[in-house]
């Protein structure tokens, strides 16, 4: 599958009312995202990062400008379950085992998708979670929850995945190693990906490009071209082109991030 479905924000603007008072949270953001590509996201906190990827869920209302994924509203697209969202807190049901919950989202539709339960155990193993299955989340670690709220944010093949800092809880060993998972499972299904994240290695590390978004209410700072081939060896985050673009990323945000 190759990520059929582009991203289309055209002039976004969106207020939300704080105690009787508006507080403008994005001033006209346009951004394209085009079928099968990954943005990373970046910007501090407050700008509205979440706010933009709520909206692209259809889960947020706009002031003015509009959405589209694949040329539809996004509310159809979610609604037949082609969006797999990932957030901070991978939220699994606790009495669930592993494979329970990467095939929630099937339960959720409804109706019988025999070739997408059929993926699971291959799901599974593309985490790392291969004979865990069975495991309850309590019986996990932090990062391995997290590998299956991956697992699960991908069961429906998604054309479209949308990921709000997924691995903001975890370390930096592990967030390293979900990074270079992620590589692999994105090089895998090509679903159109947006990634919110605070780590600009992270970001420059999986994109294809990194949008810098800033300011109040939050506008498009600039956008980074990163331009290496995949799959990228760890060995990446040690050259000077890679230092380049983390250094170009942090002047954009102003140096307000780490
Ligand atoms: N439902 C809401 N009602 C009122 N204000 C909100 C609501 N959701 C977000 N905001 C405000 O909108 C602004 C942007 O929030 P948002 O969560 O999009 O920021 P963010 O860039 O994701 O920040 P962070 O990096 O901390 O996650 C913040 O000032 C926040 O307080
Ligand atoms: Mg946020």
């Amino acid at each position: 599958m190759a990520g059929g479905r582009g991203i289309v924000f055209e002039e976004i603007s969106k207020q939300f009312l704080v105690r009787g008072s508006p507080l403008a949270v994005l001033d006209k953001v346009s951004l394209d995202c085009p079928p099968g590509s990954f943005t990373a996201l970046i910007g501090p906190s407050g700008c509205g990062k979440s706010t933009l990827l709520k909206i692209a869920l259809g889960l947020e209302t706009v002031d003015a400008g509009s959405v589209r994924i694949g040329g539809e509203p996004p509310d159809a697209v979610r609604q037949r379950g082609e969006i797999g969202i990932a957030f901070q807190d991978p939220a699994l049901l606790p009495w669930r085992s592993v494979s329970a919950n990467v095939a929630l989202p099937l339960d959720v539709l409804g109706g019988s998708r025999p070739e997408q339960r059929a993926r699971i155990p291959h799901l599974v193993s593309l985490v790392g979670l291969s004979g865990f299955e069975t495991a309850l989340p309590g019986e996990l670690s932090g990062g391995m929850r997290q590998r299956v709220a991956i697992a699960r944010s991908l069961v429906t093949a998604p054309d479209v995945l949308l990921m709000d800092e997924p691995f903001g809880a975890l370390d930096l060993i592990l967030r390293r190693q979900m990074n270079v998972e992620l590589q692999r499972i994105w090089m895998e299904q090509s679903p159109t990906t947006i990634l919110v994240t605070h780590g600009i290695d992270e970001a420059v590390y999986l994109a294809d490009r990194v949008v810098v978004l800033g300011g109040r209410p939050g506008v498009v700072k600039g956008i980074v071209d990163i331009p290496f081939d995949r799959p990228r060896p760890t060995t990446i985050f040690r050259d000077p082109a890679f230092h380049r673009l983390t250094d170009e990323v942090g002047a954009l945000l102003g140096g307000d991030e780490g």
